[in-house]
């Protein structure tokens, strides 16, 4: 394996994990099986009503060589929260993170060493039966699989260019607030006509009023006003990030700033930031070099990462490598 060669593409890797549901909807003990191909049925409820939804998260190689997840739990329970919007049956916790975590040690080869990238893991959950009305399946697959990634930034962090488009990502009381996998099929236009134009992400406005800031492609939106608060928007169609959540807590408590999650409108983030940045796993903490809102660019901290950003995301990624203490357990280690 190639290390530097590491992007954020499909790399097989040498197991898998599968469990079905039998006949009523009871979770069968699932398996681990050679990283290989799935078969299905034609009328699944996954292929044709997209009944089915995913979970993202990372194994790193922490500086004492120790394997660790970060806040596995928390990726658990929103895949339950996925299954309840998409009635699907829910996977327990406790099966979702043992599952993740011998899946790991499975596939230890493919971790990249720490400054090479991660493992990336991704759980999916699944309307597997044939069905014909629109209807739930009567049969479910979760299973997980992972994929060696290299860094978000090759070469250092590198703030990315936002573009507003015209589309929206989810409606209120839809779906944005679950990792539902037609979230993503409905984000593929607008990305492609931003990427199209030279910009990085979407940043995708509220659908009601057409003016809240909501989230930044498959990342949260953050933005740091000039009087030194720091804003997330809240919203009901918006997904809960973990790495949001963690970087909320870093801010208020290591760092006693005041933050807010509130609605913010896109003019308040263009006349009063100066610094903005996304949250993700895949993203970690991406600084926000500039929006661009209806035809006009706006500049954060000249273009360059904000100073506060990146404390946060040094003291983020300190902790998920162990290089710094983790007060609030958030590190679960592997081996
Ligand atoms: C739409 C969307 N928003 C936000 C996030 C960030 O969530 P997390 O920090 O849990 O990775 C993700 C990625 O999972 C996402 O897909």
């Amino acid at each position: 394996m190639d290390w530097n060669k590491l992007g954020f593409q499909v790399v097989p890797t040498k197991t898998m994990y599968i469990a079905r549901t039998d006949d009523e909807l009871n979770w069968q003990p699932g398996e681990f099986r050679p990283y290989g191909m799935l078969e299905i049925h034609p009328a699944s409820g996954v292929v044709n009503y997209g009944q089915s939804g995913f979970e993202g998260m990372k194994a790193n190689r922490a500086v004492d060589k120790k394997i660790v997840l970060f806040r596995p739990q928390d990726n658990a329970k929103r895949m339950q929260q996925l299954a309840e919007r998409f009635l699907m049956p829910p996977y327990p916790v406790d099966d979702f993170v043992n599952a993740i975590k011998k899946l790991v040690i499975e596939n230890r080869k493919f971790i990249p060493p720490a400054d090479k990238g991660s493992l990336y893991i991704r759980p999916v959950l699944a309307g597997w039966g044939p069905v014909l009305g629109v209807a739930p399946a009567k049969e479910y697959m979760f299973y997980a699989f992972t994929s060696p990634v290299g860094p978000y930034f090759k070469g250092g962090v590198r703030p990315i260019n936002l573009l507003i488009t015209d589309f929206h990502r989810a409606a209120p009381r839809g779906t944005g607030n679950v990792k539902g996998a037609g979230n993503y099929a409905a984000s593929l236009y607008p990305l492609r006509m931003a990427k199209e134009n030279g910009y990085d992400e979407v940043l995708y406005l509220d659908a009601r009023e057409d003016r809240f800031a909501e989230e930044v492609g498959a990342a949260n939106f953050f933005a740091i006003l000039k009087s030194g608060l720091v804003v997330t928007p809240i919203s009901e169609s918006i997904l809960p990030g973990i790495t949001r959540r963690s970087i909320i807590t870093l801010a208020k408590e290591h760092f006693e700033w005041e933050v807010e999650e509130r609605d913010i409108d896109i003019n308040e983030v263009l006349s009063e930031a100066v610094e903005c940045f996304s949250t993700g796993t895949a993203a970690v903490v991406t600084p926000i070099g500039s929006v661009t809102y209806r035809g006009t660019r706006h500049e954060f901290s000249d273009g360059k990462p904000g100073e506060k950003t990146m404390a946060l995301r040094d003291r983020l990624v300190g902790i998920q490598t162990k290089q710094y203490d983790d007060p609030y357990s958030w590190v679960v280690n592997v081996t």
